[in-house]
């Protein structure tokens, strides 16, 4: 019985709808910092049905950015583009987190990156209900890093966070976001990480359940393309200074859990995303989760093109962002290597029809 259904569904499956879907980075390939890439808007246009089947071809964005909300983000990606970019086609590097959020509901964690307040409003929306910032640890006691000085913003954000509490022993250090103060931040991170989850040393034994604390990371990339003509350090860039400084005094790494692509949790989250969008665009009365064809559009081989390959999507490099050709072949072997999004787009089209 279950093949026969598998069957039906998928040629009505292949009746309805298309042959393909599409996975598309956003920094380097359809933007570069404020400015819109020349090629995006028609490369989307011809998915949203300007194409040779006459019918909308699903695309999903998954990006290692972030720092604020999903809704924002899709919000400001809209405008942008000209286009309805809905928040059940988007995710960023710290989306996945919404799948293990339920283990630290209430636990105490540390949250790094982004603007003064954005990702502990990101944080609250996802559940972290129990969450402090380097910037409240440095107004408990300012000597713990004493060459920073607040910001106006910084200031603004502190007045409505309530004071530290020196006693909590934090569960998880999450970097959600690119962290604008290196320095406060790693010093932080060591001293929470070498007192087993507290700011300061401290002989209190562990409660049954506590475990080590966990460090969490949501974007490897060490390189990424902005609208400076050269690439820029990313979070991977943080995460080694950590690391580096973390070495230096205690003889080895902190050991650490990686989001963002091109890891398999972030790629298999994005496959269910793709799943809900074929699902909404061309709905199925049994939908058996059967994914077409998918073609995965980045400008960087260690994220975009890496990540598409371990999850056996097709992936298409473009010369808008990160990869450079100047540097010879990239390191991870695209499907394709094309100029920009559009031409990758009609690329992957006129092969699949
Ligand atoms: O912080 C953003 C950067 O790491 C890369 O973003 O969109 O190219 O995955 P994206
Ligand atoms: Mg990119």
């Amino acid at each position: 019985p279950f093949s026969r259904i598998s069957t039906r569904s998928l040629q009505t499956s292949s009746a309805k709808r298309p042959p393909l879907a599409f996975a598309f980075d956003i920094d380097g390939v359809l933007i570069r910092g404020e400015q819109v890439i020349p090629q995006a808007k028609r490369a989307l246009e011809i998915l949203e049905g300007d194409n040779e089947l006459g019918m909308k071809i699903p695309f999903v964005l998954i990006t290692n950015g972030g720092g604020t909300s999903e809704t924002i983000r899709c919000q400001r990606l809209s405008k942008k583009l000209g286009m309805e970019i809905s928040v059940s086609q988007f995710m960023q590097s710290h989306t996945v987190l919404k799948s293990i959020v339920h283990k630290y509901a209430e636990k105490p964690v540390l949250v790094l990156g982004g603007r003064p307040g954005a990702v502990p409003r990101v944080a609250a929306e996802y559940g972290f209900r129990n969450v402090s910032t380097t910037l409240d640890i440095l107004r408990w006691n300012p000597s713990v890093w004493p060459f920073h000085d607040l910001d106006e913003t910084e200031k603004a954000f502190l007045e409505s966070r309530p004071t530290f509490d020196p006693s909590t022993r934090f569960s998880a250090i999450i970097v959600f976001h690119d962290p604008r103060n290196w320095a406060l931040d790693v010093q932080i991170t060591c001293d929470i990480l070498r007192s087993d989850g507290y700011v300061l040393p401290s002989s209190k034994p562990r409660k049954t359940g506590d475990d080590d604390v966990k460090l969490i990371f949501c974007n490897p990339d060490l390189l990424w393309g902005s609208d400076y003509p050269t690439s820029r350090i990313g979070q991977g860039g943080f995460r080694a200074a950590f690391q580096g400084v973390y070495k230096a005094l205690t003889g080895s790494e902190y050991p650490y859990v990686q989001y963002g692509k091109p890891t398999k949790a972030t790629y298999r989250f994005a496959e269910k995303l793709l799943r809900d969008r074929l699902q909404e665009l061309h709905p199925l009365d049994v939908d058996d989760g059967h994914l077409p064809n998918v073609y995965m559009i980045g400008d960087n081989p260690e994220s975009d093109i890496a990540g598409a390959n371990a999850a056996g999507w097709h992936s298409v490099l473009v010369e808008t962002g990160v990869y450079d050709r100047s540097q010879g072949s990239p390191a991870h072997r695209p499907t394709h290597l094309v100029k920009d999004v559009e031409k990758a787009v009609r690329w992957a089209v006129h092969r699949e029809i």
